[in-house]
């Protein structure tokens, strides 16, 4: 149980990382907290209306998830763990993400984060989800819509491809907290008010 343990804490380490305040303070910006959504995550960054930063935020925060999951299955093997421990840590550093250590527990809501994860423990699956919420993000131009569409299908896909196991349990709690986390978002959408993608600060209606 030791290493399990030790595996899903230093995922959780990881996971607390929040790029999104990192990137911004190394950047001169504002912490992405103060403005808009006030989530620390890519999405809220390019309301800045800086891109770079938004694309940097994106990028490491969905390494986190990447990194922590493929340690496991590199280095796991002479630990006792396999795909199973992988996929849990891949949970632990999305929870990090969404109540990171180092940011007094205020994260964001893990949807680059879980693209991270999903990509290291099947990247087949990870580029069907990615290719969901690419479809459904150029379509609607919701960021928050294309992560709740797919987070509802990774685990279907999941399932219908590969079959039950230990990774479409790990999708479906990372699903159901991605989606407890977008409350805000969806009852946005329910009334017309949610902010397009790439539309900055203050200028959502
Ligand atoms: O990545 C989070 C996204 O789905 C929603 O972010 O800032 O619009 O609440 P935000």
């Amino acid at each position: 149980l030791l290493f399990p343990l030790l595996a899903g804490i230093i995922g959780y380490l990881i996971g607390s990382l929040s790029f999104a305040v990192i990137i911004s303070r190394l950047m001169g910006l504002s912490d992405p907290r103060s403005y808009g959504s006030g989530n620390p995550g890519a999405t809220n960054v390019l309301r800045s209306g800086n891109k770079l930063a938004a694309v940097l935020t994106l990028l490491f925060d969905a390494l986190k998830g990447y990194v922590a999951v493929l340690l496991v299955l590199l280095f796991g093997a002479r630990f006792g763990l396999g795909e199973g421990s992988a996929a849990l840590v891949g949970l632990t550093a999305f929870l990090g993400h969404l109540w990171p250590l180092f940011f007094r527990f205020k994260g964001g809501k893990g949807v680059a984060t879980a693209a991270g994860v999903i990509m290291a423990l099947n990247p087949l699956l990870g580029v069907a989800t990615l290719a969901t919420w690419a479809i459904i993000a150029y379509f609607s131009r919701y960021s928050s819509l294309a992560a709740l569409v797919s987070a509802a299908f990774a685990p279907v896909y999941q399932m219908m491809i590969w079959g039950s196991g230990p990774i479409v349990g790990v999708l479906i709690v990372i699903g159901l907290l991605l989606v407890w986390r977008h409350a805000e978002n969806i009852k946005k959408l329910l009334k017309g008010t949610e902010s397009r993608l790439g539309q900055k600060a203050g200028s959502a209606v």
